[in-house]
């Protein structure tokens, strides 16, 4: 009798434990609104991000590659290489990895690349 007790005292915590978990499987945290910062526009490289590289970019990035830039961004492929590469990383930092090197971009531009990440990165 008593291991009856006993093992059905078991297997009710077991599954108050069991509805615990998956209910927290199903409370997923909102998504961060500072993710998409233009939810209304899907930015490309063509049309919104293309014209920041070459203007902030591709002075070092380019072929030859210039001051010591490790890769070339002149076109959405090596773009999409700098995304592998941390690209989004770097222009958010605020430390010393920061790209540009000598100086975060203003946050508007910032944005416009945060928005091409939550859209997909694509092309056109
Ligand atoms: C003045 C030249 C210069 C400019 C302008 C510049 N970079 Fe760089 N970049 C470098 C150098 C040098 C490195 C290698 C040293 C380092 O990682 O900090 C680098 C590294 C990187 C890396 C990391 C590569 C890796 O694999 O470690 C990324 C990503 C990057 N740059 C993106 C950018 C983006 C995006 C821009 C424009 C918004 C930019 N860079 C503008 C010189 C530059």
């Amino acid at each position: 009798m008593n291991t009856i007790i006993k093992n059905t005292s078991l297997l009710l915590i077991a599954a108050i434990f069991f509805s615990c978990s998956s209910s927290d499987d199903s409370t997923e945290t909102p998504p961060d609104p500072d993710t998409n910062p233009n939810p209304n526009k899907i930015t490309t490289y063509d049309a919104d991000v293309k014209a920041i590289i070459d203007d902030q970019c591709l002075r070092c990035h380019t072929i030859p590659l210039a001051e010591g830039a490790p890769f070339a961004m002149r076109n959405y492929a090596e773009t999409i290489n700098g995304v592998n590469r941390d690209l989004v990383l770097r222009v958010e930092s605020n430390g010393v990895n920061v790209m540009p090197p000598e100086g975060r971009l203003p946050q508007s531009t910032i944005d416009i690349i945060l928005d091409w990440e939550a859209d997909g990165f694509k092309e056109k």
